[in-house]
């Protein structure tokens, strides 16, 4: 599946310097790659090495770049599925993704790289920097999810379109009040930001934290329709979705009382798929007996929301799953004297949930994972999803949740014990570890009963052969030759119907 490309801007001095002080939000801001702290207005961009422990650091060769945008991580290694951050977060709770990229030609080429960004088990979009890079501009992705577990994974990841090497500039997941894009279900989709806009601003600057106290960034949006500016402040909170006061300071309206306000907006046009829009107004004039408007509002020629009536105080419309394509208009007709008035908006594209990995299973590939000295460097993020990026020598069933049906860690040089907690991957098929450094018994997987091969050869096992093999119904494949494995090969296993069983050379087994 190909999501849309949703190149949202960010210029080289992207974010104003705030005059007052607010606590910035207890999230996540790292600027990638970096070995010491950035501040940026209020907020602090720190390391990343405690999220990710792949990828190289380095540092851009253009001088003044904006701080975070001046070092970044890259992911050279070629046979990784996925490259992930992972973050400590609470079950179920509402995050900001932001990912930001500015490509500064780290690997001596000239045009970015183009890959994937994945979010849990996901894919989020293409990451294609192209334009934005040759105007000179940085660009940013933005989503909101759930998160489904207690670590959210943020990843990028090879397509067959990249050359050179995946990277990451900075990256930012803020927590969300449970009430913002409340309509929407989380447990199913996520929410891509296409365009989020100040109408009428004719500052030219971007809105963000602390003005918005989660950091979502408003764009200035400017046409050729009239600008008007508010008398009478709004508050925040009056409004579903609590978008910034800043962005009712001025709206944009029609030249004549009676006439409809025509936006092209979106200015990008969208690729066909479901979207989240709100729309958000205030009456401009100051509060009295008449200051209300009222109007409709129409998108792409049809009715989004009857007789809206708009006052001093504002408000918000949405629509949870509009289906658009291309050019979007938005049309509002006046039902009265007074003409219509906008002061912001927001689209985001509803992006449907990957599916998740059965919990037990991820929990008991970590446990293995923590055993085993050198696993694959693509071990963090979901296991299974997105499927064509499931980690290395796994691989699943397409349920969901998935489950854990593969798993094939032939001469991958790993050394450490096989832990007890392979047990619970209780859909596994096939076990294929031979050929590495592992040493200690063979622990007791009598639970695997759809277990059908078993390859465990040329590595350092001690210990008997269980019993309990031979009770393994579908077991028709196992290798245990090149062990240092002892006792006797039990009756059992011997006689066991359809059983290819391989034990020697190598093992010190006793005369039966
Ligand atoms: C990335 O880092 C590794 C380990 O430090 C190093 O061996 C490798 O040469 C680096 N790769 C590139 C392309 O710089
Ligand atoms: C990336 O974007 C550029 C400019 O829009 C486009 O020409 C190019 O084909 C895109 N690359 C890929 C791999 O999609
Ligand atoms: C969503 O949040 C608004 C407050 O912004 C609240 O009035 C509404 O009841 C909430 N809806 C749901 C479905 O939780
Ligand atoms: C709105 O609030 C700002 C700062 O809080 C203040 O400077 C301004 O005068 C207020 N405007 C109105 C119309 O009340
Ligand atoms: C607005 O959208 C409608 C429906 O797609 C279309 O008929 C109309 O021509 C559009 N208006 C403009 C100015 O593009
Ligand atoms: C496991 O991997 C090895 C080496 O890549 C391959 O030869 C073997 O066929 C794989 N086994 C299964 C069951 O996929
Ligand atoms: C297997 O899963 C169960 C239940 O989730 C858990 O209690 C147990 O500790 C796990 N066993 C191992 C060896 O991890």
């Amino acid at each position: 599946m190909s999501f849309a490309i949703f190149l949202l801007w960010l210029v080289t001095v992207p974010f104003c310097v705030h005059s007052h002080q607010t606590e910035p939000p207890q999230g996540f801001t790292l600027s990638c790659g970096d070995a010491d702290d950035r501040m940026l207005g209020v907020q602090k961009f720190v390391p990343d090495t405690d999220f990710i422990s792949v990828g190289n650091a380095t540092a851009l060769k253009t001088p003044d770049l904006l701080s975070i945008l001046s070092t970044l991580r890259f992911f050279p290694e070629k046979s990784a599925r996925k490259y992930c951050y992972t973050f400590p977060v609470i079950k179920g709770k509402k995050y900001l993704v932001k990912t930001i990229y500015y490509y500064g030609e780290f690997d001596g080429g000239e045009k970015p790289p183009v890959f994937d960004q994945i979010i849990d088990g996901t894919k989020w979009c293409t990451v294609n920097t192209t334009e934005d890079y040759a105007k000179g501009l940085s660009s940013y992705y933005e989503i909101f999810v759930a998160a489904a577990g207690h670590c959210l994974s943020v990843c990028v990841a090879r397509t067959q379109n990249t050359i050179s090497h995946p990277f990451i500039s900075a990256i930012e997941v803020q927590p969300l009040d449970h009430s913002v894009y409340n309509a929407t279900d989380f447990t199913k989709y996520a929410l891509s930001t296409v365009e989020r806009s100040n109408f009428g601003d004719k500052t030219g600057n971007m809105i963000g934290f602390p003005d918005d106290k989660f950091d979502r960034l408003w764009h200035p949006f400017e046409d050729n329709n009239h600008i008007v500016d508010s008398h009478h402040n709004v508050s925040s909170e009056d409004f579903w979705n609590m978008p910034p006061l800043k962005a009712f300071t001025s709206s944009i309206t029609t030249s004549l009382p009676r006439k409809s306000l025509e936006i092209m907006w979106p200015p990008v046009s969208l690729p066909s798929s479901k979207y989240y829009i709100a729309l958000y107004f205030q009456d401009d004039r100051s509060p009295g007996p008449h200051s209300w408007r009222v109007f409709d509002v129409v998108v792409n020629g049809e009715a989004f929301y009857k007789g809206l009536t708009v006052t001093t105080k504002g408000v918000t419309v949405y629509g949870c799953e509009q289906p658009l394509f291309g050019q979007t208009n938005i049309t509002l007709i006046p039902k009265g004297d007074v003409g219509p008035v906008i002061s912001a908006g927001e689209i985001l594209q509803v992006l449907p949930l990957g599916g998740i990995t059965l919990p037990a299973d991820v929990v008991a590939l970590e446990n293995l994972a923590k055993a085993f000295n050198n696993t694959p460097s693509d071990w963090k993020g979901d296991p299974c999803l997105p499927s064509q990026n499931s980690w290395t020598g796994v691989a699943c069933s397409n349920d969901n949740p998935a489950r854990v049906v593969n798993l094939n860690l032939t001469c991958m040089e790993l050394s450490g014990i096989l832990s007890e907690s392979v047990a619970n991957l209780t859909a596994l098929q096939n076990l294929w570890l031979g050929g590495n450094k592992i040493y200690g018994s063979i622990p007791n997987m009598r639970s695997l009963k759809k277990l059908q091969t078993l390859h465990l050869e040329n590595n350092q096992l001690t210990g008997k052969i269980p019993r309990w093999l031979s009770q393994l119904g579908e077991l028709h494949e196992l290798f245990l030759q090149n062990n240092n494995l002892d006792g006797r090969v039990p009756d059992a296993l011997k006689k066991k119907n359809g059983l290819y069983i391989q034990v020697s050379p190598g093992n010190r087994f006793a005369e039966s």
